[in-house]
C-alpha cells in the first residue's frame, strides 16, 4: 500500500496533502491526560512501551492522521550518555548540567542501547499496532533532537530563553562544543538507525533551537553535525527520508537544506511560503507552517489559512503541519476541524 505521506516525502505532490502536527500526542488530548495521570511522569510513559505505543497512537485513532509521530522526547540522549534528567512539575525539564571536560568524559556511549531499547519496542508495537487498527495509510515517523538543541539543555540543564549558555561555550570554548556536539551526533546517529530498524518508516530531526544562532556557529554545531547524522543514517539505510526542522533559521534554511542533503524541511510560522518555494529546490518536501496560534483560536481563520498554505503549495511535495507543536490548550474539535478542511478542501464550516 502507498502512503500518502511516504510519497510526498519521496518527491511527489500529493492530494489533499497528507497531514500531522508536531506535539499530536500529549496534553491537549483529556485521553492523554488520563494515561499521564495514571503513569505519573513522563519519562514513565516515555521508557513504558505498552503507555507509549497507546500515546502514540492516540491522536491517530481521533484524527486519522497520516502520521504517527513516536511518543518520546529529544531529551532521551543526554539520559542514556549518563546524565541525570528529570522534569519538574509544571516548569519542564532539568539536567544536571554539563559545564567542563570532567562532566563530558562522564558521559558515554557504552550503554545507551540498554537504556534506549524500550523505545526501540514502541516503535516496533507502533506499527503492530497501525497494522492490526487498520491504520496503515499512517507513516511511522521517528525522530531525535537537533544536535544543537540538544546541547543548549545539556549545558544550560535546562531550557532557556536565549540558549546563552550553549553560544558563551561555543565562543569561549568551541573544542569543548564540538566535542560535546560529536557525542551527541554519534549516539543520534545509531539511536534513529534503531528506531529505523524497529520499523519507524521516516525521522525528524528537531532543531527547535535553531533561530538566532550566528552563522559561524551555525555552520559549525547546526548544519555540520546534521550534515554528519543524515550521511551516518543514510549509510545504514539509503533510502529513509529525513525531515529536517531548523524552527527560525529564516534565511539560514535554504543552505541548511542544502549541505544536509535532507528529503524534507519543516517550516516555522514566519517562513513566507512565496519566498520558501523560490529559495528551496524543487524535490524538497515541504512541512509546515500554520500558526499553532490559529489552532487555538479555531473557526474560519484557521480553515482559510490552512487552505491558503495547501494551495500556495500544490505543485510541490507538502506535508501540512503547524509552524512549531500544539499547544495543551487546544481544543480537539479545533484539530477535527482542521483535519477535516484539509481532507474537504472546504473552508466553511463542517456542522
Ligand atoms: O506528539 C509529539 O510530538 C510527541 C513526542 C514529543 C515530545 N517531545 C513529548 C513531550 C516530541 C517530538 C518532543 C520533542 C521535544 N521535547 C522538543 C522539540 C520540539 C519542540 O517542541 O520544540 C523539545 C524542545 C523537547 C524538550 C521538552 N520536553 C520540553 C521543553 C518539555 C516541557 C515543555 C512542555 O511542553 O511541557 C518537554 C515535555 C514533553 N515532551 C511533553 C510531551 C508530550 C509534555 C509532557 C507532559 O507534561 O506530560
Amino acid at each position: 500500500m502507498t502512503k500518502p505521506l511516504l510519497n510526498a516525502l519521496n518527491g511527489q505532490p500529493v492530494s489533499p496533502a497528507p497531514i500531522w502536527l508536531m506535539r499530536q500526542a500529549g496534553r491537549h488530548l483529556p485521553e492523554y491526560r488520563a494515561l499521564r495521570e495514571q503513569a505519573g511522569d513522563i519519562l514513565d510513559i516515555c521508557y513504558t512501551p505498552e503507555w507509549a505505543i497507546e500515546a502514540t497512537m492516540q491522536p491517530i485513532r481521533r484524527y486519522k492522521m497520516d502520521g504517527a509521530i513516536l511518543f518520546a522526547d529529544i531529551l532521551v540522549i543526554p539520559q542514556a550518555l549518563g546524565q541525570k534528567l528529570w522534569f519538574e512539575k509544571g516548569e519542564g525539564p532539568r539536567l544536571t548540567p554539563i559545564a567542563n571536560r570532567d562532566d563530558l568524559n562522564g558521559l558515554s556511549l557504552d550503554k545507551i542501547h540498554d537504556q534506549l531499547g524500550p523505545i526501540y519496542e514502541t516503535v516496533a508495537g507502533v506499527r503492530k499496532a497501525l497494522k492490526d487498527e487498520d491504520l496503515d495509510h499512517c507513516t511511522h515517523i521517528g525522530f531525535a533532537g537537533g544536535p544543537w538543541t540538544v546541547a543548549t539543555y545539556m549545558i544550560a540543564g535546562r531550557g532557556t530563553p536565549d540558549q546563552a549558555p550553549a553560544k558563551e561555550m561555543a565562543w569561549r570554548d568551541p573544542a569543548f562544543m564540538k566535542d560535546l556536539i560529536d557525542l551527541v551526533v554519534e549516539a543520534t546517529g545509531q539511536y534513529l538507525i534503531r528506531q529505523i530498524d524497529a520499523g519507524a518508516e521516516a525521522v525528524q530531526i528537531f532543531e527547535s533551537w535553531a533561530g538566532g544562532v550566528a552563522p559561524d556557529l551555525f555552520d559549525r554545531f547546526i548544519i555540520e553535525p546534521t550534515k554528519q547524522i543524515v550521511e551516518t543514517v543514510r549509510a545504514a539505510h539509503p533510502d529513509i527520508p529525513i525531515i529536517g526542522f531548523p524552527r527560525a533559521a529564516g534565511g539560514s534554511i535554504p543552505a541548511y537544506v542544502e549541505a544536509t542533503g535532507v528529503n524534507a524541511v519543516g517550516l516555522d510560522t514566519s517562513v513566507s511560503l512565496d519566498w520558501a518555494l523560490k529559495a528551496l529546490p524543487e524535490t524538497v518536501c515541504l512541512q509546515g507552517n500554520l500558526d499553532p496560534i490559529l489552532l487555538r483560536m479555531g473557526g474560519d481563520a484557521m480553515r482559510s489559512s490552512a487552505l491558503r498554505i495547501c494551495d500556495q503549495l500544490k505543485d510541490r511535495p507538502h506535508i501540512f503541519n503547524l509552524g512549531h507543536g500544539v499547544t495543551p490548550d487546544v481544543s480537539p474539535d479545533h484539530v477535527s476541524d482542521l483535519v477535516a478542511a484539509i481532507r474537504s478542501g472546504l473552508s466553511g464550516s463542517n456542522g
